[in-house]
């Protein structure tokens, strides 16, 4: 099959289109023809190392819409040329590629008004958005949150699910985003090339941080006392907060179907709007693993596998 995988740590350069072996259904396993496949902040880090994977090659990627072309011993539930979606399981990478084998409980069924592209852009970012403000953060209708980041992948997606649940939405953005996190419900928008965020936002109930290095640190004084925030761009353990009347959480992000599927129903009701997308093929997947790593772009980059 093609894929695009790294066999050495390094820039986006290192990535290299080519052939691999087919994979194989294990026990409990589907092998997925894949359509779609995004790209997400973490695989950057993946290729440059920054998770310690040391099997090479690393086929980067994490999330993928597509067709079951085959199934292991003992799926039932799940049958040859089902549409679905998914995220790989935890510490697995192995999306940019024409076929994969992957755990048939963490795989759901495709809606029919969904297509592979916009599953598989929504797949890791939806899960992600719901385990930090459903599940981490709790929010609820009535609260004021800081979504920093807002024009990121997991942000917009969150930016949305946090209207949808009754809050009043803060975001930060650069200028050339302030109109796109407008448009996904933000009711504050902070232009964060001419603004300081933490001049101007105080009294929060909750942060979602989204971006990582000061701008986490800093995100803690937004917060009123008993204030929560969610760090998912600061490695495995939240910031230590400088002050002891707020909680800083790491939100647990697992894979199951169940995610999947509040994703679809989130998408069907029109709670979440199709993303953003910028499609590229899978040849062309160090171009946009390269706009990634830049970390300036709008909503989702997603590889057309075929
Ligand atoms: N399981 C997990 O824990 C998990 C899952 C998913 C993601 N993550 C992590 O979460 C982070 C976000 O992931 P993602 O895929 O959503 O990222 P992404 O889509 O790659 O984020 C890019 C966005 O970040 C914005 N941005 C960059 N610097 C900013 C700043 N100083 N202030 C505000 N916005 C800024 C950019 O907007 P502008 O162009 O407007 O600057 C751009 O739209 C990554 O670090 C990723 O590794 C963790």
């Amino acid at each position: 099959m093609k894929a695009a995988f790294i066999q050495k740590f390094g820039e986006p350069e290192v990535l290299t289109y080519g052939e691999l072996p087919d994979p194989v259904a294990g026990p409990g396993q589907v092998v997925v023809d894949v359509v779609a496949a995004s790209i997400n902040g973490a695989d950057p880090k993946v290729a440059a190392g920054e998770y310690k994977q040391v099997t090479f090659p690393v086929i980067l990627g994490r999330d993928f819409s597509g067709r079951v072309g085959a199934v292991g011993a003992g799926v039932s539930d799940l049958a040859v040329g089902d549409e679905v979606f998914g995220v790989l399981e935890t510490g697995r990478d192995g999306t940019y590629c024409e076929k994969l084998a992957v755990g048939a409980a963490v795989v759901a069924k495709k809606p029919a008004g969904l297509s592979h592209v916009d599953a598989a852009a929504l797949a890791l970012t939806g899960l992600t958005a719901i385990c930090a403000v459903e599940e981490s953060l709790k929010l609820q209708a009535g609260e004021t949150i800081l979504i920093q980041g807002g024009a990121g992948g997991v942000a917009s997606f969150a930016i949305q699910l946090a209207k949808h649940i009754g809050a009043r939405v803060i975001s930060t953005t650069s200028t050339a985003n302030l109109d796109f996190v407008r448009s996904l419900g933000a009711d504050q928008v902070i232009d964060y090339k001419t603004t300081d965020f933490a001049r101007v936002v105080k009294g929060c109930d909750a942060v979602f941080e989204t971006v990582g290095g000061e701008v986490a640190t800093r995100s803690f004084d937004v917060l009123k006392p008993g204030g929560r925030a969610a760090f998912i761009a600061s490695g495995a353990q939240a910031p230590k907060p400088a002050r002891s009347d707020v909680t800083a959480l790491r939100p647990a992000v697992p894979r199951t179907r169940k995610y999947m599927e509040r994703i679809a129903a989130l998408v069907q009701s029109g709670a979440v709007r199709r993303p953003h997308v910028t499609t590229y093929s899978l040849a062309d997947a160090r171009k946009a693993l390269q706009v990634s790593a830049d970390r300036h772009f709008r909503g989702k980059l997603v590889l057309n596998v075929r």
